[in-house]
């Protein structure tokens, strides 16, 4: 006998009450009960409405032939005496003879109609509207019903033969005792039929109860056959035709969510209100999706250059719920409640932000130093040496703890899902666990993981692995970084790795490790406001000073060393270099935000760039006009796209990146199917984007030669790759990315609430 077979308990009838109570609890049961106890309430109801109409015409001819019955028997009771009344004794009182018998009270009276049909010693009761006349006068006995005033009366006439005299005698019935029993018999008889139904009702109610148990219980094993294989399936008969189900469903499911499915704020909105209904969605990232800072002309609201916020606001537009984040901006505190919170966006609010408050020691050991110095380095290879300072650690620790803190503040309900974001938080995931027992944490890594080796130069390997093992699901871009985190917690940890199923079992708590290639919006905010590609051109032409003919290449990032913008700048000078015929022709505007520059790494970047831009520039120009235009500022969203739609090619040559949503971005923004992509093999949109002209940003040659090549590409070719390109980004948009991950989220809590309650 299995342990799952030894737990079925026999249902006795002193625990059926109590059965009928707990089961009553599930929502599975309260449907399914539900849903039959109004079937047979319908039923019941049709069986009542055929039937009580039955029991009055049962009743109606019953009491007819009764009537007909009495009727006769009256009549050969008294005719002789009534034959004796007309012919033979004339002075026979026979009126007052026909008063005495209707003085019975179902006879309503009597009377003798003569051959001439004359009414002859009628009672007083007779009713006038019954003449001999209206009624039937045979050689046989006749029974009819007649109205007078309003009632029913029941006339039965019979021939009679005195001496000479013929004629009928009638007997009269007043019908409405008829009437009172077959509207009592029909009242009896819907009481009847409904005590019988609830019986039955009740009686099948119970058989039902055991069947559903019997079925939730297979259903239960087979859930725990698709994650438990070790589990014996011949052991369950039903489980295996509902694991088949399931499978099916599944399956199904991931075609649907994969390949069918447009997603939209509205299919996000749907699925969480289908699969995860009134459950509070959070999340938490450093980076807030809008800053406030004071500036010369007054407050002003910067949207960050981010791809996490990129990706991440319109998902809380379409969910609601909360977002803390680190309230960054000069102006932050002056646009918050008392508790910290605002609603945002401000033009149309749709969730909360809730800023969270970091000190300079704060941000100069949490953020710059062990997120930016130490793990974001560590994660990219860029080949800037990571930096791990003890005093780092310390500030990044109780960093996370503070947001932890707030977590819970902010935390209406015991079981929210939680979101958190990126390297900044990897102890997060198991502080929340700590506090929140209960909640479904999801935490997406933004940045690539790198190999075992190289995550082992991190001293606190082990506590950022067992941080983020915390979590109920751990996402990546790709499959690849996905391998590399598991190589790492096998190599340096004590956990149980179910590769199958890609998950990590730490200390009984399992972490589901997937990927979810991140995007953006479809179709994007940004480009509802754009004018066509056309006047976007002579705009930035104009904007730029650029020669009417000239071909525009674009880049758009923050001024980071991991986005290969050194190695671009090389790129177009040994591009003019092999092939001058470009000069004066071709133009390259790069847009850089600045970031992180307290960082050295990055405040040198800057500083190489200018001097790399220059000396190009100078080697290159022709007639005034410089190949490369730098332009160091943050840029908002309009801006971006209108460079975008203005350009004939961008260029994304990150050294490496998780994801990167420029490539994306500059695809959704070409709704005229034209512009080429060229794209770092090195970025996790290359595994998507494979129509751009894929290149190494470290081989200079190699992506002067792609540049030559996206100048010279025919129009119909941009097309086709364009096309390609953008059905992709518009079908695996970002509702889809958080779709997939709120999806698995809804599973596992349904798979956890079954085996809670086993
Ligand atoms: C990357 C990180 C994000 C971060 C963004 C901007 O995309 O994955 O977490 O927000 O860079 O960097 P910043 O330091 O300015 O937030």
């Amino acid at each position: 006998m299995t342990e799952a077979s030894r737990k079925v308990r026999p249902l006795g009838s002193t625990g059926l009450l109590a059965a009928f109570g707990r089961a009553l609890s599930r929502p599975l049961f309260r449907n399914a009960l539900t849903r039959y106890a109004l079937m047979a309430l319908a039923a019941a109801g049709i069986m009542i409405a055929a039937l009580a109409p039955l029991a009055s015409i049962v009743v109606e001819s019953w009491s007819q032939r009764d009537i007909e019955l009495r009727s006769r028997l009256v009549f050969r009771s008294i005719r002789d005496q009534v034959a004796m009344g007309i012919v033979v004794k004339p002075d026979f009182d026979l009126i007052r003879f026909f008063e005495r018998l209707a003085e019975d009270e179902r006879i309503l009276a009597l009377g003798f109609c003569s051959e001439q049909g004359q009414l002859r010693y009628a009672t007083k009761q007779f009713p006038k509207s019954i003449t001999c006349g209206s009624v039937k006068r045979d050689k046989t006995d006749t029974f009819v019903t007649a109205r007078d005033a309003g009632r029913r009366v029941h006339v039965s006439t019979f021939p009679i033969t005195a001496g000479a005299t013929t004629g009928h005698l009638l007997v009269l019935h007043d019908l409405s005792y008829i009437d009172e029993r077959t509207g009592e018999a029909s009242l009896y008889s819907v009481f009847a039929l409904i005590g019988v139904a609830a019986g039955l009702g009740l009686l099948s109610s119970a058989i039902v109860l055991a069947l559903l148990r019997a079925w939730t219980r297979s259903i239960r094993r087979a859930i725990l056959d698709t994650t438990t294989p070790e589990v014996n399936r011949s052991d369950f008969p039903i489980s295996r035709e509902v694991h088949a189900a399931l499978t099916e469903v599944r399956l199904e499911r991931r075609f649907v969510s994969g390949i069918h499915v447009e997603w939209s704020p509205k299919t996000l909105q749907r699925l969480l209100a289908d699969e995860l209904p009134s459950t509070e969605v959070m999340v938490v990232s450093n980076r807030e999706p809008y800053i406030h800072n004071r500036t010369a002309d007054g407050t002003r609201l910067q949207i960050p250059a981010s791809g996490l916020v990129a990706a991440l606001e319109p998902i809380m537009r379409a969910c609601g719920g909360t977002w803390i984040a680190h309230g960054s901006g000069s102006a932050d505190r002056e646009n918050v409640d008392a508790d910290d919170r605002l609603r945002v966006p401000p033009a149309d609010p749709a969730y909360t932000l809730r800023r969270v408050w970091l000190s300079e020691e704060e941000q100069a050991g949490y953020y710059y130093g062990l997120a930016n110095e130490g793990l974001w380095p560590l994660c990219h290879i860029a080949f800037v040496r990571p930096t791990f300072r003890e005093e780092d650690w310390a500030q990044y620790r109780a960093v996370n703890e503070r947001f932890a803190d707030v977590i819970v503040q902010e935390a209406a309900s015991e079981d929210p899902i939680i979101l958190v974001q990126d390297y900044h938080f990897a102890l997060l995931p198991r502080m929340i666990r700590e506090r929140l027992p209960k909640a479904t944490i999801i935490t997406f890594w933004h940045i690539p993981w790198p190999n075992a080796e190289a995550f082992g130069i991190c001293p606190w390997r082990d506590q950022i692995i067992d941080g983020l093992l915390g979590s109920t699901i751990l996402g990546f871009h790709t499959q690849f970084h996905c391998n590399n985190f598991i190589d790492s917690t096998d190599r340096y940890m004590e956990t149980r790795i179910d590769r199958e199923h890609a998950s990590v079992t730490l200390g009984g708590h399992e972490t589901l490790i997937r990927p979810y290639p991140i995007s953006i919006e479809w179709p994007p905010a940004a480009l509802a406001s754009q004018a066509p590609v056309k006047d976007c051109r002579d705009a930035v032409k104009e904007r730029f000073s650029l020669p009417d003919g000239a071909r525009i290449g674009v880049g758009i990032e923050r001024f980071d060393y991991t986005k290969g913008i050194l190695d671009r700048i090389r790129a177009v000078d040994d591009l003019l270099t092999r092939h001058p015929e470009w000069k004066g022709k071709f133009v390259f505007i790069q847009a850089a935000a600045p970031t992180r520059s307290k960082l050295g790494a990055y405040s040198s970047l800057q500083g190489d760039a200018e001097s790399l831009v220059a000396e190009v520039n100078a080697r290159h120009a022709v007639d005034g006009i410089v190949p490369i235009r730098l332009v160091v500022r943050h840029h908002e969203p309009d801006e971006v796209y209108e460079l975008f739609r203005a350009a004939d090619l961008c260029v994304v040559s990150s050294l490496h990146d998780g994801m990167n949503l420029v490539a994306k971005e500059f695809v959704a923004a070409r709704d005229d199917d034209q512009g080429v992509l060229l794209l770092s093999n090195f970025a996790g949109a290359s595994r998507e984007l494979s129509e751009a002209l894929i290149v190494n940003p470290y081989d200079t040659h190699g992506m002067a030669e792609a540049l030559d090549r996206a100048l010279r590409m025919p129009a119909d070719q941009q097309r086709d790759r364009m096309r390609l390109m953008r059905d992709l980004v518009r079908q695996r948009n970002v509702y889809r990315w958080a779709a997939q991950m709120l999806l698995d989220a809804a599973h596992v809590r349904r798979r956890n609430r079954i085996m809670a309650s086993d």
